[in-house]
């Protein structure tokens, strides 16, 4: 046994639902499969696994149980700090996590603030505006088309083939649908008809490990400006990937070079997903950033992963590794430690960054 590791997620059969709630609220959390998947990875690279269910009572349980460090694939339930929760309550304890922190999981969860930070770089993202009441959109000064999409969600929440819109009245009608549906700020930017693309990192400051490319296309031969990544296109099963993505050399460099100053620029840790779009010139653009990408056996990242000789268990512990390492944390001074430490009580560890 090396680490006593502590696994907190999100299952979707847990999700609090609600009248009125839209049929993808729970698209984000995780299917249980996915979370036995990661434990039986750890375990199998010798590690003792802890379940932590988000949930009111986790910060009692990560109180009274001894955790060298937690795998974190917690999304919470709501609110535009909800990816925060968990590492905010860890670092509350002292107990060391993979992935981001909670200021960079909240920054990218808010795709506004996320834009605002990212273009601040210098890094190309299509001009928006945020939009909290209806009336706003008349002030707009966007060119059509334009993408409407909820402000602070993920895994296709929210996103509709309609979310792409020609004129104002259909504008006027995506934003109360979204304003009403999920109840928060709408993000609305202009459209970038080119192929899409998402860039698996792996890593931490100088040291990173970008996945090959890949591409996200439609199973038909559409045009790149009728595709849509939409909730209706994985649902139904329309996408098909291409990794790595059979574009020129000098693309590949642009598009790595964006996803890995948005990486920086947003602070993220270990791991992130960055989503490219190319404009109407061939330019690619920030999209947005996911730091806490998709583990399931259909999500991008682990696909990616493995078009980058790294399977699935391989990839997860080396999520595990870089976590440890930032944290100066050793598996066999935390066994010998483990060892000596009365079952169940709370051992001082080294609580690096
Ligand atoms: N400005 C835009 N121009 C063109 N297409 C866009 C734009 N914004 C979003 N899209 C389309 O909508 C999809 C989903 O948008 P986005 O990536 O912001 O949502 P998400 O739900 O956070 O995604 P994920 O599933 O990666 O978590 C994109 O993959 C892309 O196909
Ligand atoms: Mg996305």
């Amino acid at each position: 046994m090396s680490f006593v590791v502590g696994l907190s997620y999100n299952l979707k059969r847990d999700c609090p639902r609600g009248e009125g709630d839209p049929e993808d609220v729970a698209a984000e959390y995780e299917e249980k499969a996915t979370v036995s998947r990661i434990a039986r990875a750890l375990r199998r690279d010798g590690h003792k696994v802890v379940m932590i269910p988000y949930g009111p009572g986790l910060l009692s349980r990560v109180r009274r149980t001894h955790l060298d460090i937690v795998f974190n694939i917690a999304e919470g339930w709501s609110g535009r700090n909800r990816e925060a929760h968990v590492p905010a309550i860890l670092e509350t304890c002292g107990i060391p996590y993979t992935g981001s922190d909670a200021l960079t999981l909240s920054l990218a969860l808010d795709k506004a603030l996320a834009k605002t930070v990212v273009k601040a770089s210098g890094i190309p993202t299509p001009r928006f505006m945020l939009v909290h009441d209806e009336a706003q959109v008349s002030k707009s000064k966007l060119a059509f088309p334009v993408f409407v999409k909820p402000a602070y969600e993920g895994s296709s929440k929210g996103i509709r083939d309609t979310c792409k819109v020609e004129t104002y009245d259909d504008l006027k009608k995506q934003v109360s649908w979204i304003l009403s549906t999920y109840r928060e700020p709408v993000l609305v930017e202009e459209f970038l008809p080119g192929r899409e693309f998402t860039v698996g990192i792996l890593g931490n400051n100088e040291d990173l490990t970008v996945f090959p490319i890949m591409e996200v296309r439609p199973k038909s031969e559409v045009p790149a400006e009728a595709f849509v990544y939409s909730y209706e296109t994985k649902s139904k099963n329309l996408d098909r990937f291409l990794c790595p993505a059979p574009i020129p050399q000098d693309l590949t460099r642009r598009i790595r070079n964006i996803a890995v100053r948005a990486f920086r620029a947003l602070g993220c840790r270990d791991m992130a997903r960055v989503d490219i779009r190319l404009d109407s010139q061939g330019k690619p653009h920030f999209l947005e950033i996911n730091p806490l990408p998709g583990l399931s056996s259909v999500s991008l990242f682990p696909i990616a992963a493995l078009a980058a000789g790294i399977g699935f268990d391989d990839l997860i512990n080396r999520i595990l590794a870089l976590a440890a390492k930032r944290y100066g944390l050793s598996p066999e001074a935390c066994a010998a430690r483990n060892v000596g430490t009365a079952a169940g009580s709370r051992a001082v560890t080294a609580r690096g960054k």
